[in-house]
């Protein structure tokens, strides 16, 4: 009945063959690509944990975002580098702050770029913790109001989506809110529902300058171990109004990836994070892997778990890589 009648190999022989009944596609138009912004004129500072990725200043910002927007990446994800820190965050909702001032400049010299903004306090808080921290703790309700007011400075600035991905409850809710009322109906909120507390963002800790002085963030991400809790928070920031949730990391969630998309039918963000970029780096830079291969399957097998768009530091290469 089955073999030999039916002989899977025929569907492989040949590269149009194998196109027409391939099941998931990678495209530069799923891809969202992560920038660093800090202060200073004429900055490009490589990140030694991420080769290949820089800290910006604002007119090389642009330069990149340009080039970005040429490739056929839709959106980038903004991380902003405060002049100073302190124990309430307060350069996260400055109107001067380095993000509003980065998305003006943005929105001016690349219209066609879709901006989302990474709304948490943790690059702006001297502790480097997530939140306001009263007691040894992040304060979970105290914090709402910063948050809130954080996304709306952002939406004053010119971000076209809000990410918050500082993991307290409410959060989403609390944002819709205060977009709403400030008249922000349309912008729409992209949440970072299912986040856990990995060791794979040491690498980006160190790009964002935003390592927890004391402690871990244990108490607001979520455990590895989990999945049915996954998919609660997703369904959590869903009822308070989130547009697009998120699993991060990627690679090794791609499980919560499917489980996400399959009980929430959302559209659904994957953060392939720092850590998940850093290795594959370093294997191809000691020419254990082909870093083309190696970074198309990674990306092509997020996709296929699940996801609508990848968060993905290797979204330029790919880009590249796709086009030919
Ligand atoms: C800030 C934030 C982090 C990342 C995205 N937003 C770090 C963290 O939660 O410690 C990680 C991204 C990456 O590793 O690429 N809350
Ligand atoms: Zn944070």
């Amino acid at each position: 009945m089955y073999f030999p009648a039916y002989r899977m190999r025929r569907l492989r022989q040949t590269p149009q063959i194998r196109e027409l009944v391939r099941e998931t596609d990678l495209l530069a138009d799923r891809l969202i690509y992560p920038l660093f912004v800090t202060h200073g004129q004429d900055v490009k500072e490589e990140v030694a944990s991420m080769p290949g990725c820089y800290q910006l200043s604002i007119n090389n910002l642009v330069e990149e975002a340009r080039q970005v927007r040429e490739l056929g990446i839709p959106a980038v994800l903004l991380f902003g580098i405060p002049a100073e820190k302190d124990e309430a965050g307060s350069g996260a909702y400055d109107e001067e702050g380095i993000i509003q001032m980065a998305l003006a400049a943005l929105k001016e010299e690349v219209p066609q770029l879709t901006l989302i903004t990474d709304v948490c306090l943790c690059e702006y808080t001297s502790h480097g913790h997530c939140g306001i921290v009263h007691d040894g703790d992040v304060d979970n309700d105290l914090t709402l109001e910063m948050l809130a007011r954080m996304a709306v400075s952002h939406a004053e600035a010119g971000a076209d989506i809000v990410a918050p991905s500082d993991m307290m409850d409410g959060r989403v809710a609390a944002i819709r809110a205060s977009l709403d009322n400030e008249g922000f109906t349309n912008t729409p909120i992209m949440s970072y529902s299912s986040k856990f507390a990995s060791s794979y963002y040491g690498p980006f800790r160190n790009a964002a300058e935003s390592t927890p002085e004391f402690g871990d963030r244990r108490s607001y991400q979520m455990d590895i171990r989990n999945s049915d809790e996954a998919v609660r928070e997703a369904l959590l920031d869903i009822e308070e109004g989130a547009d697009i949730v998120m699993v991060k990391p990627a690679l090794p969630f791609l499980d919560i990836i499917y489980r996400v998309k399959q009980e929430t039918k959302f559209p659904l963000a994957a953060y392939n994070v720092s850590g998940e970029y850093a290795m594959l780096k370093a294997a191809a830079a000691a020419g254990w892997l082909d870093e083309k291969e190696a970074v198309l399957e990674a990306l092509t097998s997020i996709r296929r778990a699940g996801a609508d768009m990848i968060i993905t530091y290797h979204a330029k290469d790919a880009a590249v890589w796709l086009r030919q």
